[in-house]
C-alpha cells in the first residue's frame, strides 16, 4: 500500500523533541515549549537541541555563537548575486551553500546557525535599498538580529518577543524539512548540504511559507466582522486558509498559545483581529469538516509578532529557518550518531517493457 504522506512512519529514535499531536504538547529536549519560551534564550535553546542531538555544549556558549555571526559577515561581500534574490528563501539557501563545510559537525553548526541571521538581514536590508549592519557579538542572537535588519537596536519588549519565537519554533520532530536534513545527512553529506536541502523544504506554503500570506490574510479581512465572508470565499474558490490546520495536532498547536502570549505585551493593533479571525475560521472549518479539527497553527501568531517586532513580512519565512537551523543541525548530528541510510522504496505503475 503506498503512502505518500508516510503519515505515521517512524524513521528515528531521537531526544530533540516530541510532538503530541492528540494533546497538543510540544517537547523540547525534555523541556515543555511552554517553560522555555521567554525562560531561555535563542543561544540557550540551540544549546539544548545541539547537546541532545550528539554535541558538546561546552563548545557551544554564546561567544561562539557571535563568533559564528562575525565569521559570517566576513563572507558577505563574497556572495555574489545571492542577496538579489526577491525571495528571502531563495536568498537564504545561495547564501547558505557559500559556507564551507567544517570538518567538524559541531563547528559547522554553530557557523551555519550564526551565519543564517547575518545573510537574511543582509538581504533583507539589500531590499530595502539600505546597506548591511555588521553583527555585534556582544549581542544575544535575537537583539543582533533584530539589529541588523532594523539598522538600530530593537526595543527590548521586541527583542524578547523575538528572542521567545526563535526559541519556540526552534525544533518539531520529524516536519519535512527535518526529514529533509535527515535524508541528507544519512547519505554522509556535509551539514551545510543538509541544511540547504532543509531551507527548500522549509520554504513551501504548506511548511514554513504560510506566516507572510497570514498577514495578508488579516490585511484583506481589515477588521474581526469582515471574517466570516471574507474566508467562506476563500474556500469557496478552493483556497485553504493559511495558519489555519496542521499534519500532526488534532487540537491547537501550543505554539500558537506562547506566541499569542509572546506578543501580547507589544500592544499589536493586529492581535485583537486574529484572535477574531482565529475563531471565524475555526467555526467555520469544523462546519466544513467536523471529523477534522482544523486549529490555529504556528503560524497564525507568528504572523501577528513578526510583523509587531518590526520585521517586514518577506522575512517571516527566512525568521523561521533562523531559529530552526539550530534544530536541523540537532537531527544532522543525531542522524551521523545513530541513523542509517534513508532509502524508502516506491511503487512501479509504469508499463512494463
Ligand atoms: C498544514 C497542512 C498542510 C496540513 O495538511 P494535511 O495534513 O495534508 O491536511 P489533511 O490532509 O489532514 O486535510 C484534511 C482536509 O482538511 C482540509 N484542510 C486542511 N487544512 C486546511 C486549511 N488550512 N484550510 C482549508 N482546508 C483545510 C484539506 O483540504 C483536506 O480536505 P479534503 O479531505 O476535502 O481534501 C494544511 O492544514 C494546510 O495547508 N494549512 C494551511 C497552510 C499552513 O498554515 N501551513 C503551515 C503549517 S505549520
Amino acid at each position: 500500500m503506498t503512502n505518500p504522506g508516510l503519515e505515521g512512519v517512524v524513521v528515528a529514535d531521537t531526544a530533540i523533541s516530541e510532538v503530541d499531536g492528540e494533546r497538543g504538547r510540544l517537547v523540547i529536549a525534555g523541556a515543555d515549549v511552554e517553560q522555555l519560551a521567554g525562560a531561555t534564550s535563542f543561544e540557550g535553546a540551540a544549546r539544548r537541541v545541539l547537546a541532545a542531538g550528539g554535541a558538546d555544549p561546552t563548545a557551544l556558549g554564546d561567544a561562539a555563537f557571535g563568533a559564528a555571526r562575525s565569521a559570517a559577515w566576513e563572507i558577505v561581500p563574497r556572495l555574489g548575486d545571492a542577496l538579489d534574490h526577491p525571495d528571502g528563501m531563495d536568498a537564504l539557501r545561495t547564501a547558505l551553500a557559500h559556507l564551507r563545510p567544517p570538518a567538524d559537525d559541531t563547528a559547522a553548526a554553530v557557523a551555519a546557525i550564526g551565519a543564517a541571521p547575518v545573510f537574511v538581514a543582509a538581504w533583507s536590508r539589500r531590499r530595502a535599498g539600505a546597506a548591511p549592519v555588521a553583527p555585534d557579538p556582544a549581542l544575544g542572537h535575537a537583539a543582533d538580529y533584530l539589529r541588523m535588519t532594523l539598522g538600530r537596536p530593537g526595543a527590548a519588549p521586541c527583542v524578547r518577543a523575538l528572542d521567545a519565537y526563535l526559541v519556540t519554533v526552534i525544533d518539531h520532530a520529524m516536519c519535512a524539512s527535518t526529514f529533509t536534513a535527515r535524508v541528507i545527512a544519512s547519505t554522509a553529506s556535509d551539514l551545510i548540504s543538509a541544511v540547504v536541502g532543509a531551507v527548500g523544504a522549509l520554504k513551501g506554503p504548506l511548511h514554513g511559507g504560510a506566516p507572510g500570506p497570514v498577514l495578508d490574510m488579516l490585511d484583506a479581512i481589515g477588521a474581526p466582522d469582515h471574517a466570516e465572508p471574507w474566508l467562506l470565499g476563500e474556500l469557496a474558490a478552493g483556497r485553504r486558509i493559511m495558519g489555519m490546520g496542521h499534519r500532526v495536532y488534532r487540537v491547537r498547536d501550543p505554539r500558537a498559545a506562547v506566541l499569542e502570549e509572546a506578543v501580547r505585551p507589544l500592544a499589536s493593533p493586529r492581535l485583537a483581529l486574529a484572535r477574531g479571525v482565529e475563531r471565524a475560521a475555526a467555526k467555520i472549518l469544523h462546519e466544513r469538516k467536523p471529523e477534522r479539527s482544523l486549529a490555529a497553527n504556528v503560524e497564525f501568531y507568528t504572523a501577528v509578532l513578526l510583523d509587531a517586532v518590526g520585521l517586514p513580512r518577506e522575512q517571516f519565512s527566512a525568521t523561521f529557518a533562523v531559529s530552526r537551523i539550530a534544530g536541523w543541525s540537532a537531527h544532522v548530528l543525531e542522524q551521523r550518531r545513530t541513523g542509517r541510510l534513508i532509502r524508502p522504496a516506491s511503487h512501479y505503475i509504469g508499463a512494463m517493457p
